[in-house]
């Protein structure tokens, strides 16, 4: 399949089947998900594979009451930073130290673009935040598709619920978005089988 052939398999999934998706395939999905890029490469968030029953349970229950959680065979939670702490900033020029094998020195301008971030108000910092996460999905959902595993963005579920059964409070995190993992259930699916909707590309595209 290539790029395009991936796009028109994919759909937002409505109903799983039973069957799990393997560890291998998993991994891919995560290690594309650790690998998506991110405004100046801070990664603030942190992503949750949920696998567990009675958590996905309790997750159906009392955050989102869509069947994909009940149904899918893991749940992805991108959970994005309310702040960055001294901490995670000193770990960010630590690592592209490391990872560059540069000196700190040399990182005195990501050390202020980062600075001016830390500097944002909370509902500022959250609201920057909670987009990258949504980058992260974009390449979360392509990876699942290049596996030929069925994912659903999901945003449609209570975020402070979540939060609680995660218990993400005092950890400086907020729940942003869910992706379930699985595969189509062609037959109670009414999604499965029904065309793309997309606007036009003359109307949706403009060259200048
Ligand atoms: C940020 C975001 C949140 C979404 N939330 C939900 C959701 O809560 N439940 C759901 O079934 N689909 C959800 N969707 C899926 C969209 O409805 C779907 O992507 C759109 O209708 C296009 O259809 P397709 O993904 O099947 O091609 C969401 C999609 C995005 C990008």
């Amino acid at each position: 399949m290539n790029f395009i052939e991936m796009m028109n398999w994919r759909y937002s999934v409505k109903h799983f089947n039973s069957e799990k998706v393997s560890q291998d395939k998993i991994d891919i999905i995560l290690e594309a998900i650790r690998l998506a890029p991110t405004s100046m490469g801070l990664q603030a968030m942190k992503v949750f594979l949920i696998e567990d029953e009675i958590l996905l349970k309790e997750i159906g229950e009392k955050s989102c009451i869509q069947p994909q959680i009940k149904e899918c065979s893991h749940l992805i939670l991108l959970a994005a930073r309310e702040d960055l702490t001294d901490e995670e900033l000193n770990e960010f020029i630590k690592r592209n130290m490391d990872s560059r094998n540069v000196s700190e020195e040399s990182l005195s301008g990501s050390k202020s673009m980062a600075l001016s971030v830390q500097k944002k108000d909370k509902s500022e910092f959250l609201d920057w935040s909670m987009r990258q996460t949504y980058i992260v999905l974009g390449i979360a959902l392509a990876a699942a598709a290049s596996e030929k595993v069925d994912a659903t963005p999901m945003k449609g579920f209570n975020a402070q619920a979540m939060d609680e059964i995660m218990n993400l409070k005092g950890k400086g995190l907020a729940s942003s978005l869910l992706i379930a993992l699985g595969y189509r259930d062609e037959e109670n699916d009414p999604y499965a089988n029904s065309p793309k909707v997309r606007k036009a590309k003359d109307e949706f595209i403009e060259v200048k």
